[in-house]
């Protein structure tokens, strides 16, 4: 890095934005975080807002709109924030000469491959949350040549804006906590991810300026259901509860969700290899002071 690289970060005060601003914060390129209140998608037109930042070398946009079962009553409002928003901001990003860092999702699957998706398979989204993040992806690289998306999974992390509104981890924690019995689906895979290693990465492709733009699959290794999450959850913390597996058709959800999401990371893995999802649980507990003493 021949000088230091400044970041601008949208959706500062989400849980992706935490904690870019605190990975990268913590000696590493200069970061500008903007929460909601500075920058507003539903009340400023990012040209005019952004502009002051026109200096900076990377946009790291977290803004999503990703209430998924709402999403699919608001499909204009999904569309754009998920769609119309990054274009503009890959548009901003092109005319200003910054690299765009867009963070995406595997709900842009369906779910109905038996391994581990590539980026290179082909999406085919089962929800307006899904398709609106697909578009999303491709006006990204349609209007920004230097960009990276980044899709990620199953986030746990802290969040600085209203820290109540809790991950699962914090969930499982709380109930276990409360006695409260659970019901957890044991028949919809995932990649869980640490908010903290899709910052890590970041700050990787800032600091070594990398060059290799497009699209990467930025989720922890390996897959679990949400009921084996659960599980390890609990067996790391100590904690008891009673544990139910249920499946993902009991649950009735409002929007059809993929049932099988695990991630291939191997791309990404090689210019910056990210640790098994239980890794990044343990460190995440650990940061948290719920890890069991005994261990
Ligand atoms: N969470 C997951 O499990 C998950 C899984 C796959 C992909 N993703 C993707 O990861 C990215 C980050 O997710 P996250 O979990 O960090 O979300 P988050 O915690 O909800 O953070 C999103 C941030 O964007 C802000 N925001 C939303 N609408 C806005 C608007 N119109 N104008 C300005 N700011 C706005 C939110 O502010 P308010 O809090 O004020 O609304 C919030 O600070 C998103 O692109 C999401 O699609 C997340």
């Amino acid at each position: 890095m021949s000088k230091q690289s400044k970041v601008l970060v949208l959706g500062a005060g989400g849980q992706l934005g935490t904690a870019i601003t605190k990975i990268c914060g913590n000696g590493g390129p200069a970061v500008t975080p903007l929460r909601r209140s500075d920058f507003d998608a539903d009340r400023h037109e990012p040209a005019e807002m952004l502009a002051a930042y026109a200096d900076h070398d990377y946009l790291v946009n977290c803004i999503a709109y990703h209430k998924v079962d709402r999403c699919e009553d608001n499909f204009a409002e999904s569309f754009r924030i998920n769609g119309e928003l990054v274009m503009k901001l890959a548009r901003f990003c092109a005319g200003h000469d910054l690299t765009f860092m867009h963070i995406s999702t595997d709900y842009v699957f369906d779910g109905v491959k038996k391994e581990p998706y590539r980026e290179d398979d082909l999406p085919a989204p089962l929800n307006v949350y899904g398709a609106s993040k697909l578009a999303g992806e491709m006006l990204a690289a349609a209007y920004c040549p230097k960009h990276f998306v980044l899709r990620v999974s199953s986030l746990f992390g802290e969040r600085e804006i209203r820290p109540a509104e809790v991950n699962f981890v914090e969930k499982m924690v709380r109930a276990a906590r409360e006695n409260r019995p659970l019901r957890v689906i044991d028949n919809q895979v995932m990649s869980p991810t640490f908010t903290d290693d899709v910052a890590r990465v970041i700050r990787f492709l800032v600091e070594d300026d990398v060059s290799g733009y497009g699209l990467y699959h930025a989720c922890n290794g390996g897959e679990c259901t949400w009921f084996e999450f659960a599980q390890k959850i609990f067996e790391l913390t100590g904690l008891e509860n009673d544990l139910t597996p249920v499946s993902y058709a009991e649950f009735h959800s409002y929007a059809q969700r993929p049932q099988f999401c695990s991630m291939d990371n191997s791309r990404l893995g090689r210019l910056y290899p990210m640790r098994p999802w239980a890794q990044a649980l343990e460190d995440y507990l650990q940061t948290r002071g719920y890890l069991a003493r005994s261990r």
